[in-house]
């Protein structure tokens, strides 16, 4: 009897009033919240790893394009060569920790919202170096993991290998997060996460592509499946697509005369580093305040090249259909133009009445998909931005699935 009370206590503060209605986050413990707040979030639950793979996941050293071998050799070729098995499983290791790969943000707000337990399955689209996901496991969640980096799906089916039977990596794009082959026969999740944009370690890795303050090959791919390369775009796009994807995808104010500068230098040289690029732009602009003049071209390019709101728009609907009534829907955003879209996406979904001038009264919301736990983003405290500077635009936004089906999308 008290166990159903407690489980009655736990459904009422856990769920709030009503079915969906008002849903409020779990209750940590301080000392886990301590701990979490703390940023030890990357060292719970890993595995070990043998100094081998510690050296070798150090990577930026070799040639590179945006495949597994760019940063040093893959785990998958370290697996095949047998190095790994002759280290021995990687549970029975010492405690050689993996070099930081990427410190996940708003990690208390993230576990507490998702609220993952054991028997849920989860959905993290963004596997990144598996922070996120880390915790989920640790609640005793099932990760269904997608990643389009390689490089991602290898570090971290190694960092978590302790949970390889609880973890199931897919490399593809999070739009195709339907098609995950650990889906369970209900096609059902109760949570999915998208911490959108780009890793740390993609940021730091000079071979990336992604830095113009690392030199490196213009590369800018997340994995092997975007559609071109940066040094592709600069060097090939019409004057007319380099304006339009500065003023779409960088809002630059400067866009009309960054990308007359390009096409007129690329006819003397073709661009092929970084440095390069960043210095041309500097160089005719100037540089005011603290801001690189380069930082708005070098996101219209890596957006453009990734077709970054086009997944995420696909994404989102998918969402929709992946999510059990109850499942939780948890989004990090980086910038402007992701958060208004999923911003809007979600403020029309959770409406269950729209309404129209010309309409004598309003109607029902065929869309009407998710409520809001909370209407507004969340953002890192000043602990966290103190020990991860990265956290500063992060805006998570979270949603419930309603037991309602869509009829139009
Ligand atoms: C900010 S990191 C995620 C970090 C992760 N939450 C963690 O705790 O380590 C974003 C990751 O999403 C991946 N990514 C970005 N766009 C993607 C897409 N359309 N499909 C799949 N993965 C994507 C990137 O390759 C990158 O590894």
């Amino acid at each position: 009897m008290s166990l159903l009370l407690s489980q009655w206590e736990t459904f009422l503060a856990r769920w709030g009033v009503g079915l969906f209605g008002e849903v409020r986050p779990k209750k940590k413990s301080s000392v886990t919240y301590g701990f979490l707040m703390a940023g030890r979030v990357e060292e719970q639950g890993t595995a070990p790893l043998p100094p081998i793979f510690s050296a070798m996941m150090s990577c930026c050293a070799a040639a590179g394009s945006a495949d597994s071998t760019a940063c040093g050799p893959s785990v998958s070729q370290q697996l095949a060569s047998g190095e790994f098995l002759m280290a021995g499983r990687v549970e029975e290791q010492g405690t050689a920790p993996l070099p930081p790969y990427h410190k996940p943000v708003l990690p208390a707000e993230v576990d507490q919202w998702m609220d993952a337990k054991p028997g849920d399955v989860i959905i993290d689209g963004t596997l990144g170096g598996g922070g996120h996901t880390s915790l989920f496991l640790q609640e005793g969640a099932k990760v269904l993991g997608i990643d389009r980096d390689p490089q991602a799906i290898d570090h971290t089916r190694l960092r978590l290998a302790a949970y390889a039977d609880m973890l199931v990596p897919f490399q593809a794009n999070y739009s195709q997060m339907r098609q995950h082959p650990g889906l369970p026969s209900t096609g059902k999740v109760q949570g999915i996460l998208l911490d959108l944009g780009v890793s740390s370690h993609q940021l730091d890795c000079a071979e990336r592509g992604f830095s113009f303050q690392h030199d490196g090959p213009l590369d800018m791919r997340m994995g092997p499946n975007a559609v071109m390369t940066a040094e592709e775009f600069v060097n090939e796009a019409s004057e007319a697509e380099i304006l339009q994807a500065l003023r779409e995808w960088g809002e630059e104010p400067q866009a009309r005369r960054i990308a007359r500068l390009i096409v007129e230098r690329r006819r003397v040289a073709r661009f092929t580093r970084t440095s390069d690029l960043a210095n041309c732009i500097e160089k005719a602009l100037g540089r005011h305040g603290r801001t690189h003049p380069a930082t708005r071209t070098f996101q219209a390019i890596r957006m453009r090249i990734n077709e970054e709101l086009h997944l995420l728009q696909q994404a989102l609907h998918a969402t929709i259909d992946c999510l059990a009534p109850g499942g939780r829907l948890l989004i990090i955003t980086f910038h402007s133009l992701e958060d208004r879209m999923v911003k809007q996406f979600l403020q029309h979904r959770s409406k269950p009445h729209i309404d129209d001038p010309t309409w004598p009264a309003p109607r029902d919301n065929p869309e009407f998909v998710f409520t809001l736990p909370i209407r507004k983003a969340i953002s890192a405290g000043a602990a966290e931005l103190k020990s991860n500077p990265r956290a500063r635009s992060a805006k998570l936004r979270v949603a419930v699935r309603n037991n309602l089906n869509v009829i139009a999308s």
